[in-house]
């Protein structure tokens, strides 16, 4: 194995940072900072430390207290980062106070997760989403930038001057971009309701894909349909929708199937309104596969979140089955004794399906599955022999 030098020299390319997490109580804390951490790789960045503290409440000011910003500036300092990435949503003002005290940017979660969709989005309603989640972030933030300008010419308060029009301008283009933006998006939704519609005609029974994100969802898209879909051990591999038509033999019937953008804990608002497009594929499903990540320590909590994304764009009425991927990955004595049983969400029961999409295990008990529900949405279809609840391994 031969070793590049270049591998020892820190990459000038990918900032580095520092990352803070702030402890107020919430069941969902993370002290590892493990998510904010695979999200700042996943934007390219290099994780040089992570700090954890606890308060009671945010600071309006600097968010944390000015004792904990110092120790987060000499840690910074000490470790060489460049950036500090907060996991908890800044308000502008808190942001503008940390950089001037830190001098160096300091972000928050929403925007790394922002800089992700900007970076990945590749179809052109993908990339107008991303656009238009970006501007409404910017919106708000648009003192901060300008605020050096108003000190400049004449402070902040001075009525009329250069620096508020330098505000009111950059708000109107910024105001006229949004517009522009809207309504380019509102086309490419046109267009591809118009194609839906097409799809719909054809009577075709509507599968899609959703999970938080890195649970595997394109893997199991691919595993499914053999194709080739985007799959990377990255947050937000995938942005946009994939719809492909598949055979389901159990079902001697076609089915059409997507894989979606994944979920995440804090999903910027602007993004969840922003990407309404695609993730009306999802309302707009017959079924709705909700691909979990069996083998991460937080099931509960991702899962919740998913929940909760479903519920604010209404898709939370489309049938559903959990499936639960990378049993492959589970330690050996956690593994379930059958493939297909059910879960209780939320008050309800749900079907589950245990697969590992990298090995292809389980496929044939989720296409099953996926037969049943084609069936009982459709009194007209041959009925298909069901599966119990114990089938096992
Ligand atoms: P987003 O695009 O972020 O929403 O991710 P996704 O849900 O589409 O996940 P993706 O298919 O990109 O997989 C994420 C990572 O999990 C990749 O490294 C996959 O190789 C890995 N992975 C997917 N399925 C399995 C599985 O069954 N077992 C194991 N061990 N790893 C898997």
């Amino acid at each position: 194995m031969s070793h590049s030098p270049q591998a020892l020299i820190p990459d000038a390319g990918s900032p580095n940072v520092l990352l803070v997490g702030v402890d107020l109580g919430l069941p969902d804390f993370d002290g590892e900072l493990n998510e904010l951490g695979l999200l700042a790789q996943s934007a390219g960045y290099q994780v040089v430390d992570r700090l954890a503290c606890k308060r009671k409440a945010p600071d309006p000011a600097l968010f944390v207290g000015t004792g904990k910003a110092q120790e987060i500036l000499d840690l910074a300092h000490a470790q060489g980062a460049t950036e500090v990435l907060f996991d908890q949503a800044l308000s502008p003002a808190q942001q503008r106070n940390l950089e001037r005290f830190m001098g160096m940017p300091v972000n928050d979660r929403t925007l790394l997760i922002l800089e992700i969709f900007a970076q990945r989005a590749r179809s052109h309603e993908g990339k107008l989403q991303v656009e238009l989640a970006r501007l409404q972030y910017l919106s708000t933030r648009l003192v901060r930038r300008w605020s050096h300008l108003e000190r400049q010419r004449g402070g902040v308060g001075h009525r009329g001057g250069p620096g508020e029009t330098q505000i009111e301008l950059d708000r109107r283009m910024i105001g006229e971009a949004i517009k522009r933006t809207r309504t380019r998006l509102e086309q490419v939704k046109r267009q591809r309701q118009t194609q839906r519609r097409r799809r719909e005609r054809t009577g075709t029974f509507k599968v899609s894909l959703v999970g938080y994100t890195n649970a595997g969802k394109s893997s199991l898209f691919n595993a499914l349909v053999k194709a080739k879909a985007y799959a990377a051990d990255q947050l937000f591999a995938t942005l946009d929708t994939t719809t492909r038509q598949m055979y389901l033999a159990e079902a001697q019937a076609s089915i059409s199937i997507s894989d979606t953008v994944g979920f995440i804990r804090d999903l910027p608002h602007g993004l969840v309104e922003a990407f309404s497009a695609t993730l009306l594929e999802s309302v707009e499903a017959d079924l709705l596969l909700h691909v979990v990540d069996a083998s991460s320590n937080r099931v509960p909590e991702q899962m919740a979140e998913v929940q909760s994304v479903l519920h604010e764009i209404g898709a939370d009425t489309v049938p559903q089955v959990v499936v639960f991927n990378k049993l492959d990955a589970i330690e050996p004595s956690r593994r379930p004794s059958v493939w297909h049983d059910t879960l209780e969400v939320e008050g309800e029961i749900l079907e589950r399906v245990w697969v590992s999409a990298l090995q292809s295990k389980g496929l044939d008990v989720l296409r099953h599955v996926i037969a049943q529900h084609m069936s009982q949405s459709d009194e007209n279809h041959s009925s298909i022999s069901s599966l119990s609840t114990s089938t096992h391994f």
